[in-house]
């Protein structure tokens, strides 16, 4: 009986003790998992740092955005959000061909831009029309759509992304700069286009030197312009340099005094950020702004050249998806039909 006794003590000693290693484990194992835990939710916090990207849609075009969109989105892991930009009048058609195709997956935000800001500030006679688009501006007013991000991406919507938009958000923006923009002379293959297309690359091509408030910039009319088409902005900088007021004064001076070029390379909205970002911008890899694709049909690219580009920009007249234009193929892969049939594209009546 005693003996039986002892065996039970033993017995209840042994269970209590294995209780207890258990009990340890489960304590030690939890606090190590703890651990990781927080560590995962460090890293994944780092990686997972939203990208804000604006896009606008223009009515007429809106298929170049929903493209631009797809390629950003297709070729990256990152945790994007797209700031879609439109008039009040096509946001629920925005938003119908995000949300009844595949584009439904993305992040996004419709915004609506309004073109009363702009009254006063826009010459009406240019030779073309389109470029006065109201969401052409939208540019100049990052600050007043986008208020929970410092670092924003702008792109226009006639690009195409085939890298990872990660690598164009990690630009690094000089202290005291408000954003980086592409030179246009920053790549010898661009040189080749430019010259045979005769195209402009320098001030002189986007502001009228003829005009005493443009010499006054003291700003050598040879200097290397940039393409305002592809930004990467840092908002707590441009509100500080009170960079939208400053674009806005420029352009209400031209309305006054006509300041730009005639021949007007590309666009009015670059003129006045010409002025504005004079010495005051960093640079984006060339590779992630390959332009001009829209200037001519037929300066075409090499293959290998545009296989290696990371953003391809069809700036010009030849959008891709209207005819002619070179390289469409390379659009259109991206391109996604619109759910309510409005946007076509023009392939030459075929
Ligand atoms: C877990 O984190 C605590 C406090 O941060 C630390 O003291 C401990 O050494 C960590 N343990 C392991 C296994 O990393
Ligand atoms: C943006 O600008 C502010 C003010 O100059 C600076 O403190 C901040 O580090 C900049 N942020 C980035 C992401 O460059």
């Amino acid at each position: 009986m005693a003996l039986l006794r002892r065996i039970n003590q033993i017995l209840l000693f042994l269970l209590v003790l294995t209780i207890c290693v258990i009990l340890y484990k489960k304590t030690y194992k939890v606090s190590t998992l703890k651990n990781e835990t927080a560590d995962d939710a460090e890293d994944s916090e780092e990686m997972e740092e939203e990208i804000p990207v604006v896009v606008c849609a223009a009515a007429g075009r809106m298929g170049a955005a929903m493209a631009a969109i797809n390629s950003i989105y297709s070729n990256t892991d990152a945790n994007v959000l797209f700031y879609v930009v439109g008039l009040r009048n096509t946001l629920s058609h925005i938003r119908k061909w995000i949300e009844q195709s595949k584009l439904r997956e993305i992040k996004f935000k419709i915004v609506e831009f309004n073109p009363m800001v702009l009254k006063g500030k826009i010459r009406p006679d240019t030779a073309r029309p389109e470029l006065l688009q109201p969401l052409n501006f939208v540019r100049f007013y990052l600050p007043l759509l986008i208020h929970k991000h410092e670092k924003v991406i702008y792109l226009d919507d006639d690009v195409i992304v085939q890298g990872d938009i990660q690598e164009l958000y990690d630009t690094k923006l000089m202290l005291g700069h408000a954003a980086a923009f592409s030179d246009d002379c920053d790549l010898p293959s661009t040189h080749e286009m430019v010259r045979s297309a005769g195209m402009q690359n320098t001030y002189m091509g986007f502001l009228d030197y003829r005009k005493k408030a443009i010499k006054d910039l003291g700003i050598s009319p040879g200097t290397c312009s940039f393409n305002p088409g592809v930004i990467v902005a840092n908002m707590t900088e441009w509100k500080h340099q009170r960079i939208t007021k400053q674009l806005e004064k420029w352009m209400q001076r031209n309305v006054a005094e006509n300041l730009y070029s005639s021949s007007l390379g590309g666009g009015v909205a670059t003129s006045p950020m010409l002025i504005v970002f004079y010495g005051k911008h960093s640079h984006i890899n060339p590779m992630w702004h390959i332009r001009h694709l829209g200037w001519s049909a037929e300066a075409r690219y090499s293959e290998h050249f545009l296989q290696e580009a990371k953003l391809l920009h069809w700036n010009g007249r030849h959008k891709p998806w209207d005819f002619p234009s070179v390289h469409p193929d390379l659009w259109e892969s991206w391109f996604i039909p619109d759910p309510s049939g409005k946007f076509k594209l023009n392939r030459g009546g075929s």
